[in-house]
């Protein structure tokens, strides 16, 4: 199993190109499942989640072609892919590939509008809560779905093969169940309300996506989406966004360590609330043309308290990076997760590396040290990986990330781009 080899102390200097977002890959690439025509995804990164969701799609029949550089090619800059779903051939997404990746579940809002039928096993994904489908499920029967579990297996079925438009009010805000809904409302029967809808921004780029398919969508961006279903979707050419987490990762990672930063093809519009609060820290944000200038130099971090939110707000998906940073402020930072109950796995990884950090409940209190010591570590889940490596990037001495295949699925070259900005890291195989 590989790892990553990281030696802590140098500043940060220079240019990091942001990939696309996974978060909006993945729905992206499932929502060629709608049409008989092609969708053509431009700026897809390169990253084990994604090739892991094709081979799922192509379970279903889709035929994939990647243009351009091949696979794997040295350069930085996103992918080229075309899905031709012509034929759906199977619409069971089985166990042994849905278990990876929770994502994976969400073919079950396309396949059922599409083909009236769908058996996708129930998923797995990071171990950072429960994380149930309940409001996936509700969402599907208010559109007419019968759905029934059976060995593990949610079955759903589309009565007289066509689901039908109705209200569905979500009782908490949740990015797949909107991204499923709204699929599925796309192709069926009349109007969709989507109350309480998810308002992160990969939402609204499947929403615009589905428009260019020639969906009938409304509210794009907003907590209310309306969806005035058609009869059948078209082709469309389509542009991943870029990814937010990754450029709020990195934006830490040189708070973190100083120096100064280009996060090239980063959009401040998307993670304003995240961006607000490092500049809070003492870290200077300077939105560019073509991207962010991210730098701190000198001065020490100032701590800052935050609470995971639903977009707009601090997202989920920064905390443990943000706590890493934290670790090293001046002061005490409360730091409250209100999204998933158990996203703290990182806590003891960070104690590690001498951090002072007490969790209670819900909320970590993190108390900021002179120094973090290098640190033998292991990787727990996508985002936590990560902040493990930022906390390695400023403590004295060698740290090793091991179990970095979770780190894999989500950021696309993470050692090559570091390194190119003068960090001393590096992957070890085996
Ligand atoms: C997506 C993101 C993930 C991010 C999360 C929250 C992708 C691939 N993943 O995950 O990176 O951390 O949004 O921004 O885009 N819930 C239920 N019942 C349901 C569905 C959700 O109770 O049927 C709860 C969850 O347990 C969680 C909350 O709702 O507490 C939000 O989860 P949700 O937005 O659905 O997360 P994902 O879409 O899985």
């Amino acid at each position: 199993m590989d790892r990553i080899r990281l030696v802590g102390g140098n500043p940060l200097n220079g240019e990091i190109p942001i990939s696309g977002a996974k978060n909006a890959a993945l729905p992206l690439m499932i929502a060629s499942l709608l049409t008989d025509e092609s969708l053509v995804l431009l700026n897809v990164p390169r990253l084990a989640d994604v090739k892991q969701l094709e081979r799922i799609l192509e379970n279903h029949g889709v035929d994939i072609a990647v243009h351009g550089r091949r696979r794997g090619d040295a350069a930085m800059d996103g992918q080229r892919i075309t899905f031709t779903a012509a034929d759906i051939v199977d619409t069971t997404a089985p166990y042994d590939l849905v278990s990876k990746m929770r994502a994976s579940f969400w073919v079950i809002g396309p396949l059922l509008a599409r083909e009236g039928e769908a058996r996708v096993s129930l998923p797995g994904g990071c171990a950072i809560g429960t994380r149930p489908v309940d409001f996936y499920l509700d969402g599907l029967r208010a559109l007419g779905a019968e759905i029934e579990i059976d060995g593990g297996y949610v079955v759903a079925r589309a009565p007289g093969g066509r689901l039908r438009g109705a209200t569905v009010h979500f009782p908490k805000v949740s990015v797949g169940a909107t991204h499923v809904v709204m699929m599925a409302a796309s192709l069926a029967e009349g109007t969709t309300i989507i109350e309480n809808a998810a308002r992160e921004p990969e939402v609204g780029n499947l929403a615009d996506c589905l428009v260019a398919m020639g969906a009938k969508i409304t509210g794009i961006g907003t907590d209310r989406l309306e969806i005035e279903g058609v009869d059948r979707l078209g082709g469309a050419t389509h542009e991943v966004l870029p990814d937010r987490i990754e450029t709020g990762t990195y934006a830490m990672a040189a708070a973190m360590t100083g120096g100064e930063v280009f996060l090239r093809g980063a959009r401040p519009e998307l993670l304003q609330a995240a961006l607000d609060t490092l500049a809070r820290t003492g870290t200077t944000i300077t939105p560019e043309t073509g991207g962010i200038r991210i730098s701190r130099n000198g001065n020490g971090l100032s701590a800052t308290d935050i609470s995971t939110e639903p977009f707009p707000g601090f997202p989920t998906d920064l905390q443990a990076q943000f706590m890493a940073l934290m670790t090293r402020a001046d002061g005490v930072s409360t730091i409250s997760e209100t999204i998933f109950e158990n996203r703290f796995m990182h806590v003891a990884e960070l104690l590690r590396f001498g951090a002072n950090i007490q969790v209670e409940g819900q909320t970590a209190k993190v108390t900021g040290v002179p120094e973090l010591r290098g640190a033998q570590v292991m990787a727990t889940d996508l985002r936590a990986s990560v902040s493990l490596v930022i906390a390695g990037l400023a403590a004295r001495g060698e740290t090793v990330v091991n179990r970095i295949y979770h780190l894999d699925r989500g950021f696309e070259r993470l050692e090559e781009k570091l390194s190119l900005c003068g960090a001393e890291i590096e992957r070890i195989a085996g």
